[in-house]
């Protein structure tokens, strides 16, 4: 007997967009058709059916070393999320030095069992000492955490070239999928000891810190390295055209490579740092936000093709925490600032204004980008990622004419504040479910803390995306 039948919706598959009803059995996708019946009815006339969101870049529970300590629990993160239409995240399973990867992971197994939504996790890798590379990380890879986060930048987490491709290396043999945060990390601290020493501390530093340049390097390096080594590698938070135009080129000459970028990329420029710190520390993330151009830049690299998903980013500090945004008052220097900024809840409401709403991007390629070029990248795809039968009964129905103005204090984060704060979007996620389950209705959380499964994933084959 069906549970559950979602009635009359759009509903936005992967081979297209059309009214009809969706079926949920036992937590999944049972049918997808006309005139289906089941035990309970939700009526989705006039909203939209989409796969709930895959997010497969947040930071939750992290002690980011010296940045500060993250403000959300999983419980809060993932609660957020689904808020925001969000029902499956990839998020960090961060090595502390020393530290074995199979504890590295259990560890945050055990955090994560109080999530509201289902969970994987990339390992980052901080320490890759000779047994960590030889043993332990094909252990945790073949059992299911399979998927690699390196830096190229930041002291005490960067790791210098021999390493990357000593990690690639590893990756192309156990099978796991390498996602970079790419920026050279000399040329930062070049013009950090720069800005300073003329003394800037002002949040405006920070992009001045690290600009497009910085970023495009070490794109282009990690293309090369990844080239070398045979593998592909997943290009974090793209942010400007330099860095978009590396990748671009490398496609055109025949190398696999992937890319994302984040909301905040195409919904905010630098100029966002343009005031006191108290005011604007918020905004501190890196890579930083960039110039009106590179905005402008990041969404035709979307919409051509060249940047395949959109994701949070979230990392999220509070503003009067001693280990948040502000540890040494309203003054604190830009390089002092945690680097992050919330983003869970919010994700997909300001992406679905500003490419759907207005009419910038289809459904479906918003389905993709959201949802189902994560969730093939990462191992997560059939189960999540699309409306398909077979598939989870991960679904987010969208009002499409619904506004709402977003307040950081609404959205569930313990950030307590949103970089959109007053911001007024069109389009809302009114119903998440996952497995079957409501876990947001109209803004508010309803999933049970510790509802959320852990996604352990098997070997799969490099996708594809569009
Ligand atoms: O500023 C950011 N994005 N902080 C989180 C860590 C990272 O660099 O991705
Ligand atoms: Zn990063
Ligand atoms: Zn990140």
């Amino acid at each position: 007997m069906t549970d559950l039948v979602i009635r009359n919706g759009t509903v936005v598959r992967e081979d297209g967009v059309d009214r009809m009803d969706v079926a949920v059995t036992g937590g999944r996708i049972s049918a997808i058709g006309r005139g289906l019946s089941g035990a309970r009815t939700i009526d989705a006339d006039g909203l939209i059916v989409l796969p709930g969101g895959v997010d497969n870049h947040c930071h939750i529970e992290q002690p980011v070393s010296k940045n500060g300590a993250s403000a959300d629990t999983f419980a809060t993160a993932t609660a957020s999320a689904a808020v925001g239409g969000t029902t499956s995240i990839v998020c960090f399973a961060r090595q502390a030095e020393g530290e074995t990867l199979a504890r590295t992971v259990e560890a945050y197994r055990e955090k994560a069992s109080r999530s509201v939504v289902d969970h994987a996790f990339h390992v980052m890798i901080i320490d890759p000492r000779p047994e960590v590379l030889a043993d332990e990380l094909p252990a945790v890879v073949a059992d299911g955490a399979r998927s690699i986060k390196i830096f190229t930048a930041y002291d005490g987490q960067m790791l210098p070239d021999p390493q990357i491709l000593d990690v690639l290396a590893v990756a192309k043999r156990t099978g796991a999928m390498v996602a970079v945060h790419a920026e050279n990390h000399a040329a930062i601290k070049f013009r950090l000891a720069e800005l300073l020493a003329a003394g800037r501390t002002d949040a405006f530093a920070h992009a001045e810190s690290r600009p497009g340049i910085v970023e495009a390097e070490a794109v282009r390096r990690m293309i090369t390295l990844s080239e070398t080594a045979g593998h592909p590698v997943h290009l974090f938070h793209v942010t400007c055209d330099l860095a978009a135009e590396e990748i671009r080129r490398a496609r055109a000459r025949g190398v696999r490579v992937y890319s994302e970028t984040c909301t905040h990329y195409l919904a905010l420029t630098e100029d966002v740092l343009k005031g006191p710190m108290a005011e604007v520390a918020g905004f501190v993330c890196s890579p930083p936000m960039r110039p009106e151009a590179d905005r402008r830049a990041v969404w035709r690299h979307l919409i051509e093709g060249t940047l395949d998903m959109v994701s949070s980013d979230h990392s999220s500090f509070r503003m009067d925490d001693p280990m948040g945004k502000l540890k040494t008052g309203p003054d604190t220097p830009f390089d002092k600032v945690a680097n992050g900024m919330p983003g869970l809840a919010t994700r997909l409401p300001v992406l679905f204004d500003m490419a759907v709403s207005a009419g910038r991007i289809g459904l479906e390629r918003f389905a993709r980008l959201t949802a189902t070029n994560p969730a093939k990248l990462y191992g997560l795809y059939p189960r999540k990622g699309a409306v398909a039968v077979g598939a989870d009964a991960d679904l987010a129905l969208w009002d499409p004419t619904k506004t709402v103005t977003l307040r950081g204090a609404d959205l569930v984060s313990r950030a307590g504040y949103t970089p959109y704060e007053g911001r007024t979007v069109t389009g809302w996620p009114v119903l998440v479910l996952s497995r079957g389950d409501v876990v947001a209705r109209d803004g508010r959380p309803e999933g049970a803390e510790g509802r959320g499964e852990y996604l352990p994933r098997g070997a799969y084959a490099w996708p594809e995306l569009h």
